[in-house]
C-alpha cells in the first residue's frame, strides 16, 4: 500500500529514535471500517476489562491499566481484512529492510473509558519478552487539546507526548521503550498490537 521508499523513511526514523510517528497512516475508509467493526464489538459486549503479566502472574488492576481490550483473529475478523493487509505489508517490509526474524504478531482493539489511563511500563514482561516493535494505530476522530490520554514516550532525557489522533501510527521498540497512557477524560479508542520474534506459544497477555 506503501512505496518501498516510504517504508524506509519510517523504519530509518525508528531506528534512530526507538519510535517513529507516522500521521494519516490509514485511509479513510479503512479508519470507518475499523470503527465499525469497533462498534460492534463493543455492542456485542466482546470488550474485556484488561490485566497485567502474562498467564502465570496474570492480574486486573484498575490502578494500573484501566482499558478494555479485544484480541483481533485475521482468520475469523474478515470485516477488518484491510488493516491485516497493512500489517502483514508493515511485517514483511520489517523483515526485508530490518532484518528483523519476526514470527507472528498480536493485535487487539482497546477503549479506555473516561477517567482511565495506563501506568508507566515496558511491553515486555520477565516471564515473557517476544515482544519486539509494538504498533499503536489511534481512532479519536475530533480528539482535542484537553481530552487526554496521550501516551508520554520516556527517553533518557525528555518525555515525548503522542496524541491518540485518528488515523496516527505509532511504531517504536518494545524491549526499550517505557511509556504510559495518561489519564483520559474521554472514551479513548486504539488498535495496539506487537510483532514477535519467537512463537506466540509462550502465552498471551491479556
Ligand atoms: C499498551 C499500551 C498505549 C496506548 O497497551 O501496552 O501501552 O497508547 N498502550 O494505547
Ligand atoms: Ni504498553
Amino acid at each position: 500500500m506503501y512505496s518501498d521508499e516510504q517504508w524506509i523513511e519510517w523504519f530509518d526514523r525508528l531506528a534512530e529514535d526507538d519510535h517513529v510517528v507516522v500521521d494519516d497512516f490509514l485511509s479513510g475508509d479503512l479508519y470507518r471500517q475499523i470503527m465499525a467493526f469497533f462498534s460492534n464489538a463493543e455492542k456485542s459486549d466482546r470488550l474485556k476489562k484488561a490485566g497485567i503479566g502474562a498467564s502465570g502472574e496474570f492480574q486486573i488492576k484498575s490502578s494500573v491499566r484501566g482499558d478494555f481490550i479485544y484480541w483481533l483473529d485475521e482468520e475469523r475478523d474478515v470485516e477488518i481484512s484491510g488493516f491485516f493487509d497493512l500489517k502483514n505489508e508493515l511485517i514483511e517490509k520489517l523483515r526485508r529492510f530490518c532484518f528483523l526474524s519476526l514470527s507472528g504478531s498480536e493485535f487487539h482493539i482497546a477503549k479506555y473509558p473516561e477517567g482511565s489511563h495506563y501506568d508507566r511500563h515496558l511491553d515486555q514482561f520477565n516471564e515473557r519478552s517476544n515482544r519486539q516493535i509494538t504498533v499503536l494505530i489511534y481512532l479519536n476522530e475530533n480528539w482535542k487539546k484537553g481530552d487526554g490520554g496521550e501516551l508520554v514516550i520516556y527517553k533518557e532525557q525528555e518525555e515525548i507526548l503522542v496524541e491518540p489522533v485518528a488515523r496516527r501510527l505509532l511504531l517504536f521498540k518494545s524491549d526499550v521503550i517505557e511509556h504510559e497512557v495518561l489519564k483520559t477524560n474521554v472514551s479513548r479508542y486504539s488498535l495496539t498490537g506487537w510483532l514477535l520474534h519467537k512463537p506466540e506459544s509462550v502465552g498471551y497477555i491479556l
